[in-house]
């Protein structure tokens, strides 16, 4: 559900981080103004209190681990709640009614038309998978099918759990069976159950099944609903090995899992899901034992798939063909994965073994023991990519392209820099060369100074920053992220960095760009200046760059010695400013011999006011 900004601020101004952060630490009030607990990072285990809540701006920050956040960002990381979840958990709390979605006539009346079709639809899928089960069940011993069951290992159990079934190798039998009751016939073909008959004088009913001679897994919805089916050769010579329900209303591939339905409670128990390719896949997991399971159905998992399978448990281990194509699979699954917040492992099967054959050719119990081993994803994939590396510059960089929009994609802060510790390590190369490959790499974004276009106007943007767009800074100049930390600490201090002029000297547009949005945000509301921290600390990444005021640096310092550091700041930025444009004006000389004797002017002017303005602030 979408937020208006009102009931944003609403949900804001009636929750107090105090209050929320309490419940996971225990804070004691150190001032007025602080409360001071144990950091409640499980990634930062403490025993002295460095964690530290203000009240009045609404924001923690950790001087041990660094951490700084709002509201907001605390009930992610520490509850895994995305924006519009935390909202509604703080609206909840607070007592505040969800805003209601309006909807129009028209609206109502096709979502009405829309659940009745899609009732229609369940239910016709749920006769067609009775037909199903009651043909495999009067199949007779020693049937093709019977014998193929056999081979497979699927017991009585199984069967029944999964609600397998059996469509018989006619024409017309459950084309037949859905006329005589009277089914609607455009709904069951838009099932893709059957079709049309072109041969109309020799079909009885007008239609085919499409399903013939085929094993069947019925698909299941999360709640149980059969919303798809899967048919399955019986007859080796048969083509293609499956057929699958087209996408219709009720089915959509890039969004279900095969078996969930059955799984999800083991998935809830053992605290992780297990991925694996297709149905058969899934069952001999599950008849092993091992049924904390999902099954893809011969797509590639998706952004969906990775949301839905964190409903359940964060741990997920996808689970491979040790074939080229279980391995591309599984590398793609990678970024999604991270991107949704999820803790992936890996374990690629041998070359040319499915989970079936292994645990036909290993035992349970090895696989248990494999799974419960398997390394992160990421160090899977990362071994990959290292497969032959001897060291080489060309082999490093190679590395880095191929790994760093993966790296990119981790939403998981902690975890994506201990990827890049690890990677740094395994390529033998400095951090600073890591983090600038990283950015150069893309997929993170690297700061050349210029914002991309959707920041280049924080002004005209006003207050409709939506919470998620978030800008990143990397490596800003020590002055620029003084002056930006100085301008959140007072009004004062806003008022007199803004009508400096020194904003347009940053060489770091986004950070002026973000004090420019302060001061407008102020203006708007002259009482609400402590809150423009926290509102900006979810938008800002890395957000430890609002830290500085917050530590004794900025926070420790008297007014006059407040001041100063400004005054020096802003002389410190100018004077880069300067050299920056003196740079430029140089270079223009060299290359543009015709407007020499102007440009030298322009660069003996600029020469004489710094001598008259700067002495060096000793800053770096
Ligand atoms: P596999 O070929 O690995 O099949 O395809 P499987 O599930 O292991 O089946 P067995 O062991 O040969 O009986 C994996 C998944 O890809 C989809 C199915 O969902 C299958 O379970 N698939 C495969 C298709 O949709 N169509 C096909 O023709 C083949
Ligand atoms: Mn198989």
């Amino acid at each position: 559900m979408k937020f208006d900004q009102g009931f944003i601020d609403k949900v804001r101004e009636s929750s107090n981080i105090v209050d929320i952060i309490g419940q996971y630490t225990q804070l004691k009030t150190s001032s007025a103004d602080q409360h001071l607990g144990l950091c409640p990072y499980p990634d930062h285990n403490e025993k002295t209190p460095s964690f530290s809540v203000s009240d009045s701006k609404q924001v923690y920050y950790c001087f041990g681990c660094k951490k700084t956040g709002n509201v907001f960002t605390f009930l992610r990381d520490i509850m895994g709640l995305s924006f519009p979840e935390a909202i509604e958990y703080l609206a909840r709390r607070a007592s505040i009614d969800l805003p209601k979605q309006p909807a129009s006539q028209h609206q109502i009346q096709k979502q009405e038309k829309d659940k009745k079709e899609k009732e229609l639809l369940k239910r016709i899928n749920a006769l067609a998978s009775r037909v199903f089960v009651k043909n495999l069940q009067t199949q007779p011993e020693g049937s093709m099918v019977r014998d193929y069951i056999q081979s497979r290992g699927f017991s009585p159990e199984i069967i029944e759990t999964f609600k397998i079934g059996y469509a018989l190798p006619e024409w017309e039998h459950l084309a037949g069976t859905f006329k005589s009751k009277s089914v609607p016939m455009g709904s069951a073909e838009k099932l893709g159950l059957i079709k049309t008959s072109k041969n109309v004088e020799k079909s009885k009913t007008g239609f085919f099944d499409i399903m013939r001679g085929r094993l069947i897994f019925p698909i299941e919805s999360p709640t149980g609903e059969v919303i798809g089916f899967g048919g399955r050769v019986v007859d080796p010579e048969d083509k293609p090995k499956y057929l699958n329900s087209p996408e219709s209303p009720l089915f959509h591939k890039g969004k279900t899992f095969y078996g969930l339905y059955e799984t999800a409670k083991f998935i809830r128990s053992a605290d992780y899901s297990i991925v694996v390719e297709g149905y058969t896949d899934l069952i001999a997991l599950y008849a092993a034992g091992i049924k904390n399971v999902v099954a893809t159905l011969g797509t590639a998992l998706t952004e969906d798939h990775a949301k839905l399978l964190k409903r359940y448990s964060k741990n997920v281990v996808v689970l491979f063909d040790g074939d080229q194509a279980g391995r591309v699979a599984a590398e793609r699954s990678l970024p999604l994965l991270l991107k949704a917040g999820l803790y992936p492992k890996g374990f690629v099967l041998p070359e040319g073994n499915d989970p079936d054959d292994f645990l036909k050719e290993h035992g349970v119990k090895v696989l248990k023991e494999k799974l419960a081993k398997s390394p992160d994803l990421f160090q899977v994939v990362m071994s990959w990519h290292f497969k032959g590396f001897t060291g080489s510059a060309t082999e490093k960089v190679t590395i880095v392209d191929k790994l760093a929009p993966y790296l990119a994609q981790a939403s998981d802060r902690r975890l994506k820099s201990l990827y890049i510790r690890e990677l740094q390590d395994r390529l033998g190369v400095d951090q600073k060369w890591l983090t600038q490959s990283l950015g150069a790499a893309g997929g993170f974004q690297a700061d050349s100074g210029v914002a991309p276009k959707s920041h280049q106007n924080p002004v005209q943007k006003g207050n409709n920053y939506s919470p998620l767009e978030v800008v990143k800074i990397v490596n800003p100049p020590k002055a620029e992220l003084y002056l930006l930390n100085l301008a959140l600490k007072s009004p004062e201090n806003l008022e007199a960095i803004k009508n400096s002029g020194v904003l347009e000297q940053f060489s770091h547009t986004k950070i002026a760009g973000l004090i420019i949005e302060t001061h407008e945000k102020y203006l708007q509301n002259l009482n609400e200046f402590d809150n423009l921290t926290a509102s900006l600390v979810d938008r800002v990444e890395p957000p430890e760059i609002l830290n500085l005021q917050f530590q004794k640096q900025i926070a420790d310092l008297k007014a006059g010695e407040e001041r100063k550091l400004i005054d020096d700041c802003i002389r410190r930025v100018k004077q880069e400013a300067l050299k920056r444009k003196s740079k430029e004006l140089a270079y223009a000389i060299a290359s543009a011999p015709t407007e020499r004797e102007q440009k030298l002017e322009e660069l003996r002017d600029l020469q004489k006011s710094k001598l008259i303005d700067f002495k060096d602030m000793n800053q770096e």
